[in-house]
């Protein structure tokens, strides 16, 4: 099957993850932040970087549209073409309301307001995919797809903010971007186990869980691993399906990420965020961002040292180390490339994604994160 997958605010990394997961072969870019995917399925939940999916079909849509199952029509119509024009995408949604109408069916249109699209929030409100004909057609140039689904804005805000142990200091890592460190690590496997050596509260932990995956966390701090106990408590507790004896393991233990020896369970993957540093609430000067790299360059390699022999062959690390912002607006990160060869890595390329373009940040943030997927040799 052919979908087509609306990209995420930082559409470069969110197709590196589409890559990793579907391979590269499978993955077109389309539009600036449209690709083509060739997939048997798609798990719209555990994608990080994609925020609505769609089903190109290749029947008429007034076709599709006359054969829908009895009941009420929920409709709504994005499209992403580039000269797209929020009026004409209204009168083709009334055509089609006209159409169902004519065969008797009582319609009810999402309205698009000023924009030719509806965004993943008013589409998730709405359930457009999500429930039977409630019906969202996305269209892109030539082609027409009906989404499958948009990304769950209710369920992240919910993980993300209600998790009972937070810590101010220890930043906590957006779910989403947890998401795509984990599938940039597993890589479409669908079971393992993934590493965290550096858990802090456990996000990671908590979204390798929800994806299927057992997952084992370390961090220096044992307050950490406690705040990771207990945020993973509560979600287990609200998720059915992680109460069950074939549930995802959890594996959580201190230990210093540079000397440790992970002998709980054998990771298959790891995906991390590394200690970022204090949060800064300017650039720092030259001398202390020279001080602040090779303080993160130390760790890293001290990590990435300790790490490789306790590795099965081919294994991918996926890790978020800090970039920092430079007084000229440009980020300036920690760099490991030269060394990986000997430390026992390659590093993983990407055809839609360099390495610079792997950086998340927003514009107000000073601390950025830079991506690095590596594989064990
Ligand atoms: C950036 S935080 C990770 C945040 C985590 N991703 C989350 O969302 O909560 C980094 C963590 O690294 C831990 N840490 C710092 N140095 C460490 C080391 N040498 N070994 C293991 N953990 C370390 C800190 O205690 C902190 O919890």
């Amino acid at each position: 099957m052919t979908f087509l997958f609306v990209l995420g605010r930082e559409p470069k990394i969110s197709l590196a993850e589409l890559e990793a997961i579907f391979s590269s072969s499978k993955v077109k870019q389309i539009g600036a932040n449209l690709a083509q995917v060739t997939a048997r399925t798609v798990s719209l939940d555990h994608l990080g970087g994609t925020v609505k999916v769609a089903q190109i079909i290749d029947q008429p849509i007034q076709d599709f549209l006359s054969n829908l199952p009895t009941g009420k029509i929920t409709l709504g119509i994005s499209d992403y073409s580039e000269h797209a024009n929020p009026r004409k995408t209204w009168e083709l949604a009334l055509k089609y309301k006209n159409l169902l109408k004519r065969h008797g069916r009582n319609v009810r249109l999402v309205p698009n307001g000023k924009s030719p699209i509806l965004s993943s929030a008013a589409s998730h409100h709405n359930q457009l995919g999500e429930k039977t004909n409630h019906i969202e057609i996305v269209k892109y140039g030539k082609y027409t797809g009906i989404s499958i689904g948009a990304q769950n804005i209710t369920a992240y805000a919910k993980r993300d903010q209600a998790r009972p142990a937070r810590d101010a200091f220890v930043g906590m890592l957006p779910p989403k971007l947890a998401q795509i460190l984990i599938n940039l690590a597993t890589a479409g496997a669908k079971t393992g186990t993934v590493l965290d050596p550096f858990c802090g509260t456990g996000v990671i932990l908590q979204e390798s869980i929800l994806m299927g995956y057992s997952a084992y966390g370390t961090d220096l701090s044992e307050k950490m691993i406690d705040y990771s106990r207990k945020n993973l408590d509560w979600i287990t507790k609200r998720t059915p399906r992680l109460q069950k004896p074939n549930a995802p393991k959890l594996h959580l233990e201190p230990g210093d990420a540079t000397n440790h020896k992970w002998q709980l369970t054998q990771p298959d993957f790891v995906a991390s965020e590394i200690y970022l540093g204090h949060p800064l609430s300017a650039p720092p000067a030259e001398v202390k961002l020279k001080a602040l790299q090779q303080d993160a360059k130390a760790l890293l390699v001290g990590f990435l040292k300790n790490l490789s022999s306790q590795l099965p062959a081919n294994a991918q690390i996926a890790l978020a180390t800090p970039a920092w912002k430079r007084p000229d607006g440009s980020y300036s990160g920690v760099n490991i490339l030269d060394e990986i060869d000997k430390l026992g890595y390659n590093a993983i390329k990407y055809h839609y994604a360099s390495y610079d373009d792997l950086l998340y940040y927003r514009e107000d943030q000073i601390v950025a994160r830079q991506i690095i997927v590596l594989r064990k040799k």
